[in-house]
């Protein structure tokens, strides 16, 4: 059985995968801001190192895989705050536990968002600083596009995590270490998140979003993949970003590929 890292292990689609895990046997090692293994805050550099730190001693430097689910919806007022979570919550991460996935020739699946790739006029100066770890960049440029900056910095935060998964997944240090690295980007799935933005001012845009099934996702649905993404089923799958969305994304983008 194996030690799993996973972030946003208190709700929503996280807690669906630490609890899938958990019930086939493996040691699961959560981080959130409260009711969690390691409790720390994601959105400050002290909180993602000390959040690094406490896995690693925890897990005795070896994890079989990790699941970045830790993450914040559009928060007008917050754009700084989703960007540091959702992209330095990841690669902040990730890159501090790579040697221990090295070790067992482990997988990592952060969790993208078909935003990334249904939200338009997504300015590609933000995205190329988040990647690079430039928040602050970022934010200067987000900032210049009111009322939409909160909405166009999720899809920002969701296009680098993906952008940076790919440029260091067939890297010698992943792919070539024999550590799978990979995106899953759900849709709409009721989530405490979701429920938030449908509860927003956004809300009645969220609820016209085309989902070609006609239902929200739900959190035991997306687990059910990334726990595939984390078997030997996915040995071979290195930089794929799996979009599971209802049909969302091939709704607006049939022939863009
Ligand atoms: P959720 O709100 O149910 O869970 C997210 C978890 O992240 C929470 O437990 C929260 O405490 C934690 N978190 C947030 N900020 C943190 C911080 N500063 N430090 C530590 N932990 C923090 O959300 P959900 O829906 O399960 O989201 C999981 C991931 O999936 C997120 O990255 C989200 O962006 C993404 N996603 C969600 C979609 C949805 O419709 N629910 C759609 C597409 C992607």
């Amino acid at each position: 059985m194996g030690v799993y890292a996973v972030t946003g292990s208190a709700s929503g689609m996280g807690a669906a995968v630490a609890e899938r895990l958990r019930a086939d046997g493996h040691r699961v090692i959560g981080v959130d801001r409260a009711d969690a293994d390691v409790v720390a805050d994601l959105s400050t550099p002290d909180g993602r190192s000390a959040a690094a730190r406490e896995v690693l001693t925890t897990a005795g430097d070896r994890l079989d895989g990790a699941v970045m689910a830790a993450g914040m919806g559009p928060t007008p007022g917050k754009i700084a705050t989703v960007a540091q979570v959702n992209v330095l919550g990841v690669t902040d991460l990730l890159t501090a536990w790579l040697p221990a996935l090295q070790a067992t020739r482990g997988k990592a699946v952060v969790f993208g968002s078909n935003s990334s790739t249904t939200t338009p006029f997504v300015p590609r100066g933000a995205t190329r600083r988040l990647v690079a770890g430039d928040v602050a960049g970022a934010i200067r440029i987000l900032r210049r596009i009111p009322p939409l900056a909160p909405v166009t910095t999720y899809a920002a935060s969701k296009v680098a995590v993906t952008q940076w998964v790919r440029t260091h997944a067939t890297s010698p240090e992943w792919a070539g270490a024999g550590v799978c690295l990979n995106v899953i980007c759900p849709g709409a799935v009721e989530t405490p998140l979701l429920q938030g933005q449908l509860d927003g001012a956004t809300g009645g845009h969220v609820r016209r979003f085309p989902i070609p099934i006609r239902r929200f996702g739900t959190a035991s649905e997306i687990a059910e993949w990334v726990l595939l993404m984390l078997s030997p089923a996915a040995d071979t799958m290195v930089g794929s970003v799996v979009t599971v969305d209802g049909g969302t994304d091939a709704w607006f983008r049939a022939r863009d590929w």
